[in-house]
């Protein structure tokens, strides 16, 4: 199992790109499931989850190319797709694989995909996925651990109608809006996830010919087409991996240009940092941050919500940030109920927090008057899931002497080539197998 070590205690300098955005990429290429044509993806990020995707479609009967010339190119053709299901195997290794039940059904009027079952993170159920599917005609049974769906006899679409999930759920969106292009008739979905995959999703899906207005608002309405036709479209870049560096800059007193990150989908993390104290600039095609240095700046208090609040998927990051800034923190975690694994970790590195339940940590920053009068000291940690591991990974590089992460393919489920960007910023940084 790869390991990642990093020696502590360098800042970060230069100029770091962003990947296109695992959350996008991974409902995108589902999208490609609902036509016959080819569909062209750029700036496909390399990931695991990404690979296991492509895993997964491929296993459907979907023919998958990567670009000679440029291997963030992929290209998809689901004209001979013979098998709309989902098994265990893939599914249990990346939740995202339920993102396949939309478009098949809708495609096919039939799918078997596999339950997903639990998560580091939580329970993480799909109920308001089959909810939403059946409100749309479908019946779904679970049996054996699948979800198995199919049109009522006689029918060979699903049908629109008015959805309102009971909670807002971004993969959740995304399997509806998918299902509603082929759908027949007109689909809302309310209370619909906002968040800019969401969007880019959408965009793709207009591209290849879908009728969607309200997309990146709470209310998305679709009207259903009988068929789509193939398109090209490039993946938005990934606002949480941009996130990810921001904080790692900031943490480690730095200045770098982080290229790709845009600064409207980073609303509630640049407010903290500039609360905090961070310089942050956006340019043409990127974003500018200049720290004064951790135990200068005032740690934040913040809670997660739903887009555009401040992302669950930021919270580690922001928290090792936290831990080594002035002062007093409280980080509440609304979206998910076990997301605090990486405080345990951090305490092993020397850092002081402490959870007054599962769902809210106070943390006493170790920056005192712009001196660090307590360091974080380096330690075997492990990783537990994707974003902890990148809060490990800052506080790592933070910390004075070496820090091992272990298990980093958490890191490389959502990270593309995460030590070599940071290697280009300057970060002792090396994978070893
Ligand atoms: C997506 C993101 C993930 C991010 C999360 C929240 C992808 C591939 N993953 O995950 O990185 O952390 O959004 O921003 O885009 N829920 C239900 N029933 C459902 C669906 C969701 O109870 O049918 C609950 C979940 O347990 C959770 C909350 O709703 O508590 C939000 O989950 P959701 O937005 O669906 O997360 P994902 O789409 O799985």
């Amino acid at each position: 199992m790869d390991k990642l070590l990093i020696r502590g205690g360098r800042q970060l300098r230069g100029e770091v790109p962003v990947s296109g955005a695992k959350n996008a990429a991974l409902p995108e290429l589902c999208a490609a499931l609902l036509t016959d044509e080819p569909v062209v993806l750029h700036n496909v990020p390399h990931l695991q989850d990404v690979a296991t995707m492509l895993v997964l479609i491929r296993h459907m009967g979907v023919s998958i190319a990567r670009d000679a010339a440029d291997d963030c190119t992929v290209r998809i053709a689901a004209g001979a797709l013979h098998l709309p299901e989902a098994p265990y195997e893939l599914v249990k290794t990346m939740r995202a694989s339920v993102l396949a039940l939309g478009p098949l059904l809708a495609r096919f009027g039939r799918a078997k995909v596999s339950l997903p079952g639990g998560c580091a993170i939580g329970s993480r159920p799909v109920d308001q996925h089959i909810k939403g599917l059946k409100a749309m005609g479908a019946e779904i049974v679970v049996e054996h651990g699948y979800m198995i769906a199919s049109l009522p006899e006689g029918r060979t679409r699903l049908k629109g109608g008015r959805i309102t999930t009971d909670m807002v759920t971004v993969t959740g969106t995304e399997n509806l809006l998918m299902a509603a292009t082929l759908a027949e008739g007109e689909t809302i979905l309310e209370n619909a996830a906002q968040e800019p995959e969401i969007v880019d999703l959408a965009e793709m899906l207009i591209k290849m010919g879908a009728k969607i207005e309200g997309h990146g608002t709470a209310c998305i309405r679709i009207r259903g087409v009988e068929r789509l036709h193939g398109c090209e479209h490039a993946v938005v870049a990934d606002r949480i991996e941009a996130g990810t560096f921001l904080c790692a800059v900031a943490a480690t007193g730095g200045d770098a240009f982080v290229r790709h990150a845009r600064e409207e989908h980073l609303g509630a993390v640049i407010d903290k940092l500039r609360d905090a104290g961070v310089e942050i600039e956006a340019r043409r095609d990127g974003i500018q941050v200049t720290s004064p240095g951790a135990a200068n700046l005032t740690a934040q208090s913040f809670r997660t919500t739903e887009y555009p609040g401040f992302p669950t998927d930021m919270q580690a990051q922001f928290m090792a940030l936290n831990v080594v800034a002035q002062g007093p923190s409280t980080v509440a975690e609304t979206i998910f109920e076990n997301r605090f694994m990486h405080v345990s970790e951090l305490l092993r590195l020397g850092a002081k927090i402490r959870t007054t339940d599962a769902r809210e940590a106070v943390i006493e920053g170790l920056g005192t008057n712009g001196a660090t009068t307590e360091h974080l000291s380096g330690a075997t940690v492990m990783a537990t899931d994707l974003r902890a591991s990148a809060s490990l990974v800052i506080a790592g590089l933070v910390a004075s002497g070496e820090t091992l992460v272990d298990r980093i393919y958490h890191l490389d489920r959502g990270y593309d080539c995460m030590e070599g960007k940071l290697r280009g910023l300057g970060a002792d940084v090396e994978r070893i197998q």
